[in-house]
């Protein structure tokens, strides 16, 4: 299916492309998909996410952008810390549930989640594996806020199966050949 982007114009120092185009161009862009948790007790919250990235191995740091409007900012701003999960092909549906805004949030989230023995945070169960994160910069992104933070800790998950994409608007899974 081909892209129908607006019509060409000269382009200005100060141009900012529409945001349709920009959306119909990252449809083409495949991506991972985790979901992002964060908070305990009352303030625990989760949403789908993928816009996180691996910037640097030493020392670990991994980046996750997110929406400043979104339920999850709060308990991420104020708690320094979030988790990332990274969803196997199986997840479609927890993709779905936490991308929605009428789930579950507090204690509610509870049943979805289990806890780590080691480190006491929250992990999915069926995810590809978890990653916990300590806050160490935050970085103006428009409606969002870009978030950098510190790897304490990977949980690598009991699947060992292949990924979740998300690619052209639809959550897939990767092909065998990328596995
Ligand atoms: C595949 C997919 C990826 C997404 N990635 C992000 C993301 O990186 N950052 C973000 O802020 N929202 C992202 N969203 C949208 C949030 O999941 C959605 O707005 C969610 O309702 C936010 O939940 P909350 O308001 O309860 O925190 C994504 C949605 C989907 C379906």
């Amino acid at each position: 299916m081909a892209t129908t982007l607006g019509p060409a114009r000269p382009v200005a120092r100060s141009a900012s492309a529409p945001p349709d185009d920009l959306r119909a161009v990252m449809r083409l862009f495949p991506t991972g998909v985790t979901v992002v948790s964060s908070g305990r007790g009352a303030r625990a919250a989760a949403m789908t996410a993928n816009s996180f990235v691996s910037i640097s191995l030493e020392p670990p740091r991994v980046l996750v952008s997110v929406m400043k409007s979104s339920r999850t900012y709060p308990s991420i701003d104020s708690s320094g810390e979030f988790q990332v999960h990274l969803l196997s092909d199986r997840q479609d549906e927890v993709a779905r549930l936490f991308a929605a805004r009428d789930k579950p949030f507090g204690h509610a989230l509870e049943g979805h989640f289990a806890t780590d023995g080691e480190t006491s945070r929250p992990y999915l169960p069926g995810a590809l594996a978890s990653l916990d994160c300590r806050i160490e910069e935050r970085f103006p992104g428009g409606d969002h806020t870009l978030f950098l933070a510190r790897v304490e800790h990977v949980r690598p998950g009991e699947d060992t199966g292949g990924a979740l994409l998300f690619h052209r608007g639809r959550l897939t899974p990767a092909p065998a050949a990328a596995q």
